[in-house]
């Protein structure tokens, strides 16, 4: 089987993404970088990072370290909500790009829509104008509902290559991801594996580790896989990192997909981050 690190996804704007990316939060300083260089080493190809994440530094010193050839590596950044007006959301881009050390960002999101600010279609236009002048590859957001994503579609023409939502057992974001399917958009996880609430010992995933020979951690990110969303788990941990990255080896039955679904509770999120209330800046 290919490893993981394989380009799967293809992108509504033609780019590839692997089916695992490398989640960078909270990593930062010395210790951030060596654990960014570690996740590169094992085969990551594809680090999400964020102004706000306030490691866009490390995440470029680790890309140089791990000396992986620039062209193999997906970098992706986030304009925050303070920066959403069109003329700051473009210098966010340009700011971040020399933080990173990169002449062209990969990826760029607007991380949060902070729908009271009624700015997003800004920020959103200012993606828009930095892919056509070659300063993003691909555009898309964080965060963003059905309402969100159909008020840039209309205001702009241009729909977002993907959107990174919070995404795990606990809360599968079934109506999402139906959205993504209809407007051709690759739904990305945050928290994919539920963080401090991984449902590790809950039986349909302890029951299908056992089955498959494998962690609970890898069975949720096969579930992921095998859903159509790319999940970007964050691991300081070496054996983590290249654990989290094989799951390629091993295919879940429909029965055991169903019923890590079906481990869903209404008030699922982790920390109630509905993007219609709550709000980043
Ligand atoms: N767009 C947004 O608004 C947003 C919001 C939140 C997060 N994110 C992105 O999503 C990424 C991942 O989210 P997250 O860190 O919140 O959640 P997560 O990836 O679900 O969970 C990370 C936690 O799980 C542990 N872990 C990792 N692999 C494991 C395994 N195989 N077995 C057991 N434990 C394991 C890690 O510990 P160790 O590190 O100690 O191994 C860490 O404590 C972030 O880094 C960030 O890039 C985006």
């Amino acid at each position: 089987m290919a490893p993981a690190s394989t380009p799967t996804h293809r992108l509504s704007d033609g780019t590839d993404a692997p089916l695992v990316g490398f989640g960078t939060y909270p990593l930062r300083g010395e210790e951030g970088i060596a654990a960014m260089v570690s996740a590169l080493e094992a085969g990551y190809r594809y680090l999400d990072t964020a102004v706000n994440y306030e490691n866009e530094e490390e995440v470029g010193e680790a890309l140089r370290r791990s000396g992986v050839p620039r062209e193999e590596v997906r970098v992706a950044t986030k304009v925050p909500g303070r920066f959403h007006a069109r003329d700051l959301a473009l210098q966010s881009l340009h700011d971040s790009a020399g933080r990173l050390g990169l002449e062209q960002l990969d990826v760029a999101l607007i991380h949060w829509p902070n729908p009271s600010r009624d700015l997003y279609p800004q920020a959103w236009q200012a993606l828009v104008e930095a892919q056509q002048e070659g300063l993003v590859r691909t555009i898309g957001v964080s965060n963003f509902t059905e309402a969100h994503l159909a008020r840039i579609v209309e205001e702009s023409g241009v729909t977002p290559a993907l959107n990174q939502l919070e995404l795990h057992p606990l809360f599968p974001q079934e109506q999402m991801r139906a959205v993504h399917e209809r407007l051709g958009i690759l739904t990305q996880a945050w928290s994919p594996l539920g963080k401090r609430q991984a449902p590790f010992a809950a039986d349909p995933v302890a029951a299908a580790a056992e089955a498959h020979g494998v962690s609970p951690g890898q069975v949720i990110l096969r579930w992921h896989v095998q859903l159509g969303s790319m999940p970007l788990p964050k691991s300081a941990t070496p054996s983590r990192q290249r654990e989290n990255l094989d799951v390629t080896g091993f295919a879940l039955t429909d029965d055991e997909v169903t019923a890590i679904t079906g481990l869903a509770r209404p008030d699922g999120r982790l920390f109630g981050g509905d993007p219609d209330t709550h709000e980043e800046m």
